[in-house]
């Protein structure tokens, strides 16, 4: 698992306060989940569990999975009455079928082999109600590799309660999977005029083509309602919308 959502848990919850706007990606995924009356929600990949709140508020049942123990840990704290619990998309098994799934933050990512975005789809598909929706975002591969191709450094800089974070990042093309790329960081705090190193991440991130996600949907049982493009930080993200057949 990526050192990002373990040792750096507090660091990913602190900077990325600033780079995702939560009630903006709620408002997303409600809007869609909400017109199609769909209100027992699972969320995965839920992090640090940021929309639970805006969900329950709403009036969705709201219920959340993630693979870190730790970002699920303060899931809980922030929101106690809600149910998350630590597991893996790829086989996950809800008590009872819930009406809509989404994932959000680019989580698809993290799917690095076809058989792991396949066997994704094949559990979301199983703990769907007939009908229910899948909503995801993904890393706009016709977009975002090119951009990277001959490498790309970048420094991305966070102000959360009164402390700088900042993460040097590398970018280099992978390939090893389909549309992946080589993520290396390391995160600083700055303290006076230093900057001092609290860790580093090495992740291998996965883009997908907007043809790519069509042909898994449909192999997997989905219709593919609708895919559109959403502004969001650091990397060109289409959001996708599936029903189960
Ligand atoms: C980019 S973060 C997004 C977190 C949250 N949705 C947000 O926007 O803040 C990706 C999340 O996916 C989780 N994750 C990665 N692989 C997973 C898997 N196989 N099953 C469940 N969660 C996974 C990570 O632990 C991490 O919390």
């Amino acid at each position: 698992m990526s050192n990002l959502y373990s040792d750096l848990a507090e660091v990913y919850e602190a900077m990325y306060h600033t780079f995702i706007n939560y009630l903006d990606e709620y408002e997303t995924y409600s809007q869609i989940l909400e017109e199609a009356s769909k209100k027992s929600v699972l969320e995965l990949g839920c992090g640090t569990g940021n929309l639970c709140k805006y969900f329950q508020e709403a009036g969705f049942q709201y219920q959340g999975i993630d693979f870190s123990p730790q970002m699920i840990d303060m899931a809980q704290k922030k929101n106690p009455q809600a149910r998350f619990s630590v597991g893996d998309m790829r086989e996950f098994q809800l008590g009872e079928r819930v009406s809509g799934i989404f994932m959000a933050g680019r989580t698809i990512s993290y799917l690095l082999r076809n058989p792991d975005v396949n066997a994704t789809l094949s559990s979301v598909w199983t703990n769907l109600h007939p009908g229910g929706l899948f909503c995801f975002d993904f890393i706009d591969a016709n977009q975002f590799m090119p951009s990277i191709a001959s490498g790309k450094t970048i420094r991305h800089e966070a102000r959360y309660q009164n402390t700088d974070f900042i993460r040097d990042s590398t970018w280099k093309i992978g390939l090893e999977n389909g549309m992946d790329f080589k993520w290396d960081s390391i995160y600083y705090r700055r303290v006076g005029e230093e900057l001092v190193k609290i860790g580093t991440d090495n992740s291998t991130i996965r883009t997908f083509t907007k043809d790519e996600i069509e042909i898994f949907l449909q192999i997997n049982q989905f219709k593919l309602i609708k895919m559109f493009p959403r502004a969001s930080y650091a990397f060109p993200t289409y959001v996708a919308v599936a029903e189960k057949n």
